[in-house]
């Protein structure tokens, strides 16, 4: 429930304070001055700590939020892009607990190191959502709720379309050598989609993962750890991109190197999060098969948002419905209808 009357308390201040020096009599009491905006005082403040800008994905989740936490909803939004750092997101989120924010968001860059700053937060009284991304905490009531992708079926999903693929193809017998770009390490993506996709794996005796490296969710690094794999692996069967840039980075360096991918090349390219682009690169033939992420996730955390306002209790875990496309299915209406 949020803390009527205390959010905002020290920004109200120093607006007064401020007016009283200013001579600044119209100014409404209903107004907060912060950072220069004029906030309404009943507006729910939300602090948004992002991960950073880098992936398509994450510039539509980023977009989500902007478009939904808005003064028209009655939201005043803090937002602050970590640039991929932890230490970033642990000082937003103190900034937060300064400001006397009505609840934080935060999408953990990591899973572990949380457990000091979200005591914090729950010591001010400050509800915490977790959102994509989880953490591992001792306490579990540190934060109110998770809603977010089920990483673990996805990269599960992704090892059962293979293991079809294959077998249509008449390979399952076939010694099939597998490279994995993953995504930043100790995420839950890349934990949840590397252990999923294992769990397939290690019940196909004649595949081979020759190696796993992280390009860490960029185009930019997933291009150079391709580039090290084509240049230190032959042959190489299957591609796994973590996530759907770093799977454009390696496409980018296949090409480079003469080689072919998607459903008519040398190279069988999976990949996680299905942005436009990519479904646009499958229906070019580069891509094979792209296992759903949704980012859209700012309505969902305003419903959450809305029923703790009302004193109601929410689910603790919230999965978010999601599905995959490969390259036999028709894509056309569902690039003109993807919202990111
Ligand atoms: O945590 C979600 C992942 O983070 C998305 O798959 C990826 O694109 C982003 O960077």
């Amino acid at each position: 429930m949020r803390k009527k009357g205390t959010g905002f308390g020290l920004f109200l201040l120093a607006f007064l304070l401020l007016t009283s020096c200013t001579g600044e009599e119209n100014a409404s009491e209903d107004s907060v001055l912060y950072e220069d905006e004029v906030v309404d005082s009943e507006d729910i403040v939300v602090g948004y700590s992002q991960v950073g800008s880098e992936s398509d994905w994450r510039t539509a989740n980023t977009e989500s939020f902007e478009q939904t936490f808005t003064e028209a909803n009655g939201y005043f939004l803090l937002f602050e892009d970590a640039q991929q750092k932890q230490e970033n997101q642990l000082k937003a989120i103190r900034n937060f607990i300064l400001q006397e924010v009505d609840y934080i968001i935060l999408d953990p860059i990591v899973e572990t190191g949380w457990d000091a700053v979200l005591q914090e937060a729950k010591d001010a009284g400050i509800p915490v959502i977790l959102v994509d991304r989880t953490v591992k905490v001792e306490d579990e009531d540190l934060y109110t709720c998770w809603v977010g992708s089920d990483f673990t079926r996805e990269g599960e999903q992704a090892g059962e379309w293979l293991k079809n693929y294959l077998e249509q193809q008449g390979r399952s017998e076939e010694e099939i050598r597998i490279v994995t770009l993953q995504g930043t390490l100790d995420s839950s993506s890349q934990i949840g989609r590397t252990q999923g996709f294992q769990k397939v794996l290690h019940t196909q005796d004649n595949w081979l993962m020759l190696e796993s490296q992280s390009g860490d969710f960029t185009q930019a690094k997933g291009r150079e750890v391709m580039e090290y794999f084509l240049n230190t692996y032959e042959d190489i069967d299957v591609v796994i991109g973590e996530n759907d840039n770093m799977t454009f980075g390696a496409i980018d360096a296949i090409k480079a190197a003469g080689k072919t991918c998607g459903p008519n090349g040398d190279i069988i390219i999976l990949s996680f999060d299905a942005v436009r682009a990519a479904l646009v690169s499958m229906k070019n033939g580069d891509i094979n098969a792209d296992f759903e992420c949704n980012p859209l996730l700012g309505p969902r955390v305003a419903e959450i948002i809305e029923q703790l306002e009302h004193g109601e209790t929410v689910d603790k875990i919230q999965y978010v419905e999601e599905t995959y496309f490969d390259s036999s299915m028709d894509l056309k209406e569902s690039i003109k209808e993807r919202a990111y």
